[in-house]
């Protein structure tokens, strides 16, 4: 089966506000996308690997990332995945997304998400129970006052999702071909078409790097790794 991996990094990283976009923030010496992509190599289940970055960056990256197809991305997030579909072809088999943004993901995950598809299930995504009690608040909030909770969520029938996200090309390319833009990850499109979606186990280490408190752990972690 051929394998592709589309890694979307066109984002600015406007929540993380450095002074540049977030795939090309560096992490112990090596950019963000590098170390993204590094991981997928080393999971060694793609035949090829294309990154999604600002048209303006393209050349950048190809310095950077140079064994992958570098494709301009959209001013949405599933705007840059279709970027990414297009320029996959129709040669894959299966469709890996992954967020530059998590570039600490353990390269089994890669394969965990693979053989879930390999064994028949058309879209996969990685999960991670969830530790914090979760409570639902009143949708209808006006001025400063403290939020309202409506309920508690029982959390035993929760998992937070991350990337690797795999599907068939089918799939994907059904997800994305009604994309009205609310959801926030590509499962989320599959589900509101009626694609199955299931969930094997996530890993802590495929955090993303969103706020400047997740790029300080990151760059923890990555100085521990190299002492
Ligand atoms: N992404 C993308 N194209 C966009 C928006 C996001 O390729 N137009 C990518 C990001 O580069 C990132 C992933 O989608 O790897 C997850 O998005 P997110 O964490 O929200 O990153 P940003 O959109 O860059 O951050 P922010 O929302 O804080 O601006
Ligand atoms: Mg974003």
């Amino acid at each position: 089966m051929t394998v592709s991996v589309i890694v979307p990094a066109a984002g600015s990283g406007t929540r993380l506000g450095e002074s540049v976009p977030k795939a090309f923030v560096d992490l112990g010496g090596r950019t963000i996308l590098e170390i993204c992509v590094a991981g997928i190599v080393e999971a060694a289940v793609a035949d090829t690997v294309i990154v999604v970055v600002p048209a303006d960056l393209i050349d950048d990256a190809r310095r950077l990332v140079p064994d992958a197809v570098v494709v301009a991305g959209g001013a949405h997030r599933s705007e840059s995945v279709r970027a990414g579909i297009e320029a996959s072809g129709r040669n894959s088999d299966i469709v890996l997304v992954h967020d530059a943004a998590r570039p600490l993901t353990p390269p089994a995950m890669f394969a965990r998400v693979v053989d879930a598809v390999q064994a028949g299930h058309p879209a996969v995504v990685p999960g991670l129970p969830v530790a914090d009690t979760l409570k639902q608040i009143d949708p209808d909030i006006s001025g400063p006052a403290p939020e309202r909770v409506v309920r508690t969520v029982d959390r035993e029938l929760l998992r937070a999702i991350q990337t690797p996200q795999g599907f068939t090309r089918a799939a994907l390319a059904q997800a994305h071909a009604d994309d009205s833009g609310l959801a926030t990850d590509d499962a989320g499109l599959a589900e509101r078409c009626g694609i199955p979606v299931h969930v094997v186990p996530g890993d802590p280490l495929a955090f993303k790097i969103t706020t400047p408190w997740d790029l300080r752990i990151a760059r923890d972690i990555v100085a521990a790794e190299s002492t």
